[in-house]
């Protein structure tokens, strides 16, 4: 019910995802409080000054000293609105940040200035997003070269892609038709060029598109790094039984690891591209810190690829 009210009164862009009103509406609501003091401080000003002139030369006012029950009034008032601020603001927020199980990872890497995006079954685009209805899909994203922001007004989702790390936001579209997609991040001469549009498809017409081949077969995520995983020759030390020279990788996915110097690490995403790229920093119990680093040798979508590989080993 408050979904419907709120879109049909709402003055932003139109929205275009499940959380788009979530956010608009506690957007509203902080400007509804700031208009509703702005007028409540001024209309009391104007108020008092007239109220209170002075109108004799010689009136000395009664001195007050203070009043106890307009203190805790105008103390309490304002804890309560903030706190509802900040309870529901942590709310959203929290469902902002975690993408819901059974999303689909898609890959994004900005870099000046271009968005390159790549999908799990292997099709790639460039500023050009295009996805299912009603399927949560989380980006993966880093940024090859300098700070870059990806950002979706009708998704009501922006979030900065950093070099050297991965940054997540996901979201669900539920409306189909094109959205502007921007980089929100200064990042060169060419930054207001690094546009482009996320095309929200039924779930027929995505599976169509996905079959429509512009540029050959292209592998999937997962077999381009399985590919990656034996050229690099990373099955020589991680061997699949874990008692080569470093530590198996089935089922490492998520899992805590115990660190050389007894603290422990959660086996993500940024966790294995730190691993591969800068392997002697965070060595895991019981190996010595003989693994080469791969920086300069990978592309950042070939890192992104062996994660996917690496992803789907299962313990055995
Ligand atoms: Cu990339 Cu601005």
């Amino acid at each position: 019910m408050w979904e419907k009210l709120f879109k049909e009164l709402s003055f932003f862009p139109e929205g275009a995802s499940t959380l788009a009103w979530e956010i608009d509406a506690i957007y509203l609501f902080a400007v509804a409080i700031t208009v509703v003091f702005t007028l409540l401080i001024f209309a009391l000003m104007a108020f008092l000054v007239i109220k209170f002139r002075r109108t004799d030369e010689n009136f000395v006012p009664k001195p007050i000293h203070g009043s106890a029950p307009l203190e805790i009034t105008w103390s309490v008032i304002p804890f309560v609105i903030t706190m509802v601020l900040f309870g529901w603001g942590a709310y959203v927020f929290f469902k902002y940040s975690t993408p819901p199980a059974g999303s689909m990872d898609v890959h994004v890497v900005g870099k000046q200035w271009m968005w390159k995006i790549q999908h799990p079954e292997g099709k790639r685009e460039i500023n050009e997003l295009h996805v299912p209805i009603g399927q949560p899909v989380r980006l993966i994203m880093t940024s090859e070269d300098v700070l870059h922001s990806f950002y979706i007004p009708a998704f009501r989702i922006k979030r900065d892609t950093v070099p050297g790390r991965y940054s997540v936001a996901w979201f669900e579209a539920n409306k189909t038709g094109e959205f502007h997609l921007f980089c929100a991040e200064y990042c060169g001469t060419e930054h207001s060029r690094m546009i482009g549009k996320v095309v929200v498809l039924s779930q027929p017409e995505y599976d169509e598109w996905l079959r429509t081949e512009e540029n050959g077969a292209q592998d999937t995520p997962v077999m381009a790094g399985q590919r990656l995983f034996s050229q690099m020759r990373c099955e020589s030390c991680h061997s699949e039984g874990g008692v080569g020279k470093a530590p198996s990788l089935a089922g490492l996915y998520g899992t805590q690891v115990v660190l050389a110097d007894g603290s422990r690490a959660v086996a993500d995403e940024s966790y294995l591209r730190e691993s591969i790229l800068d392997p002697k920093h965070r060595v895991v119990d019981g190996f010595s810190p003989v693994m080469p680093t791969f920086q300069g040798q990978l592309s950042e979508e070939q890192v992104l690829e062996l994660i996917a590989y690496i992803k789907t080993l299962d313990a055995k």
